[in-house]
């Protein structure tokens, strides 16, 4: 046969994208000894009728008492049993002592504090190079209640959702980002932050208090002690707030926005002349996807004038999830939308939605 044009490295690489579980295989010989293998060989086939294989080389120790026996059992593993997993891919003469377990049906260990099991009678062995392939049908199933351990790209990984699920949303709550998308957020902030000049970066979600910052990548000069993770911003004064004004649903910004006027302005006169000055920039960002607050007060949480830009990080649904804003003290960032510090933010935030799901 052609030799395939890779080598085994590269494809043992390549496969180790596909994450999966962990299990441990486990099986009773006729002469009453138990084993036990790690497998992460482990799929599932059918539903009907429930049927599920797994692999094993045929060079391991063990494989003669797997091929020997007629059942076996899949210990699907917890995220905290590493070590568990690490003993049953080792060889040894009795896997099983000072293991917790019990007999299952056909007398395959069943290990404790497991995510799952799933009993097997084996049905069929297929040959499969350096392995064989062992089809079993289901006998019984058990449920842990546990969350189950990964494993990818050589590493044990602890798997979590993608999104809140099925959870529905409340009525005027904001769309959350995923765990996900805030991590590929925050991994492009040292990029960005360097990209616009060194400024500070703020990724901010919309929290139960409204803007929030939940990450932050320091620039060359803070711009105060203030500017850090779990800052919550004023909706009508922070560029991130405007942002989130502009380009989320009004009924999930509109009371925070009339609370902020409320504690901020002393005079009827001086809350019109502010909220004329909120509406013109929010309609201003929705005109050029990106928000602004440009000052030459000083603010009332940093004590310097900060001037600020923020832009919507958007989810696959198009749905604003987060807020990319970058801050300096003004003397070092110019306020003009049409700076090149706004446009590249722009861009930037573009780019990470295009990655979000
Ligand atoms: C995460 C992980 C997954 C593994 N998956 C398999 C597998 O699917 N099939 C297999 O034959 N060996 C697999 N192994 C290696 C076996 O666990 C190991 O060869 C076996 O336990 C050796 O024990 P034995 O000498 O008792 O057979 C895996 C090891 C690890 C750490």
């Amino acid at each position: 046969m052609k030799p395939p044009p890779f080598d085994q490295r590269e494809l043992r690489d390549v496969l180790g994208t596909f994450v999966t579980g962990v299990t441990v295989v486990t099986t009773r010989a006729a002469d009453g000894k138990a084993y036990g293998v790690t497998a992460n060989s482990f799929s599932s086939v059918s539903l009907d009728p429930p049927l599920v294989l797994w692999s094993q080389s045929v060079s391991s120790s063990s494989h003669p008492a797997f091929r020997d026996t007629d059942h076996f059992a899949v210990n699907i593993l917890a995220d905290d049993q590493v070590q568990l997993s690490n003993h049953f891919a080792k060889s040894r003469d009795d896997k099983f002592v000072g293991i917790p377990h019990s007999d299952g049906l056909s007398g395959a260990p069943v290990l404790q504090g497991a995510a799952a099991h799933i009993e097997c009678v084996k049905v069929a062995t297929y040959p499969g190079g350096d392995h064989v392939v062992y089809l079993g049908r289901v006998e019984r199933i058990t449920r842990g209640g546990r969350r189950p351990l990964a494993f990818g790209q050589g590493r044990y990984m602890v798997p979590y959702a993608h999104d809140l699920g099925p959870m529905a949303l409340g009525v005027g709550q904001a769309p959350p980002p995923s765990t996900e998308a805030v991590r590929i957020a925050t991994d492009a902030m040292p990029a960005i932050s360097r990209a616009v000049g060194d400024h500070t970066l703020c990724l901010a979600v919309w929290g139960n208090h409204g803007p929030t910052c939940v990450r932050f990548e320091p620039g060359a000069q803070p711009v105060s002690a203030y500017l850090r993770t779990g800052l919550v911003v004023s909706v009508t004064r922070s560029a991130t707030g405007r942002a989130f004004a502009a380009f989320l649903p009004p009924e999930i910004t509109r009371s925070f926005v009339d609370e902020d006027f409320r504690l901020s302005h002393s005079s009827l006169e001086s809350e019109s002349l502010q909220r004329a000055v909120f509406e013109g920039e929010v309609e201003q960002a929705r005109g050029r996807g990106i928000a602004r607050s440009a000052n030459t007060e000083p603010s009332p949480i940093h004590g310097v004038a900060v001037n600020a830009f923020s832009a919507p990080l958007r989810d696959g649904e198009g749905r604003m999830v987060m807020a990319l804003s970058v801050a300096s003290q003004a003397t070092r960032l110019a306020p003009d939308i049409d700076g090149e510090v706004p446009a590249l933010l722009k861009r930037a935030a573009e780019d990470i939605s295009a990655r979000l799901g």
